[in-house]
């Protein structure tokens, strides 16, 4: 049996929309067991009223291309997935999903893929890199599609950072909030972003948070998934009230992180009570970065 623990990710960081995302420290545990025939799916924790028990749970078929690409064929497969990740709140439940299967996959057919060629398969499966690459590597990594590899780099979570995450009690699938987004951006809010992202992965890497109020905002994606979200804009204006260093949406929402050094409990209970107000049902988490990446607990 193969016990594979996948981090949370926030993803975007606000202007880096699919190149930005750092892994936290909250994990599903997926465990993978070859069977002599048919499909077990067991589900506990978050999601386990709604994730599907069949072939379309993505684990299984995160599995299956692992087995496809390299020609094993298992005779069948119990999957039992142990959630602390909410689903579909934009906190990479669905990356860890991926992840924890293309991992349990390429171990239990022989290993024969590296980090570097599983990247680029679950970036595929999810359509870009940006969760995929910190639920690989832990951290906060900088990554894109190119020439068919993921290109990536690495950054160390600034000293003393924390995320305290607003999660609603409400899915927001990734694709919903995709197609909420404009065909074309104008030049000048291409140039307000690439500024912006520019200047936060220079202050990521520096540690340097007081710079991030600004270089977190963003003109591509979040004015347009707020409108699906109600009350997101003034819970971010309260966050940073109670002494958020930088707010953005996490990934493609509803979720809304601080990224803060200082206040958390006040900014957790703002947060809650800012989005209570606009009759949103939350649970505030405040999470540590994940400096670790996903990794294989145990194999019997
Ligand atoms: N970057 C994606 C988006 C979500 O904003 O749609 C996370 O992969």
């Amino acid at each position: 049996m193969i016990r594979v623990q996948v981090p949370a990710t926030t993803a975007n960081l606000g202007p880096g929309f699919d190149c930005l995302g750092m892994a936290l420290e909250l994990h599903n545990i997926i465990e993978v067991l070859p069977l002599a025939h048919g499909v077990a799916i067991e589900v506990s924790g978050e999601g386990a009223a709604e994730i599907a028990r069949d072939e379309r749970n993505i684990v299984f078929q995160a599995a299956q291309r692992v087995f496809q690409q390299v020609g094993f064929i298992p005779g069948g497969i119990k999957i039992r997935l142990i959630n602390q990740i909410p689903v579909a709140r934009g906190l990479g439940s669905s990356t860890a999903a991926i992840v924890g299967g293309i991992i349990a996959a390429n171990i239990i057919s022989g290993g024969h893929l590296t980090i570097r060629e599983m990247l680029p398969l679950a970036a595929s499966l999810e359509g870009h890199p940006d969760n995929v690459a910190p639920a690989f590597l832990g951290g906060i990594v900088v990554s894109l599609m190119a020439d068919g590899e993921v290109k990536y780099l690495k950054i160390t979570p600034p000293a003393g950072l924390k995320v305290v995450a607003a999660v609603p009690d409400f899915a927001l699938p990734t694709r919903t909030a995709r197609d909420l987004l404009p065909q074309q951006i104008s030049f000048q809010d291409a140039a307000f972003n690439v500024g912006r992202v520019a200047l936060l992965v220079a202050a990521l890497h520096q540690g340097d948070l007081s710079l991030l109020n600004t270089a977190m905002e963003d003109r591509m994606h979040q004015f347009f998934r707020s409108t699906l979200i109600p009350g997101m804009r003034k819970v971010v204006a309260a966050a940073k009230l109670a002494g958020a260093r930088g707010v953005t949406l996490s990934g493609a929402g509803p979720t809304v992180v601080a990224f803060a050094d200082s206040n958390f409990d006040l900014i957790a209970r703002v947060m809650g009570d800012t989005f209570r107000e606009s009759n949103v049902k939350v649970k505030v988490m405040i999470l540590k970065p994940g400096t670790v990446g996903a990794r294989a607990l145990e194999v019997r």
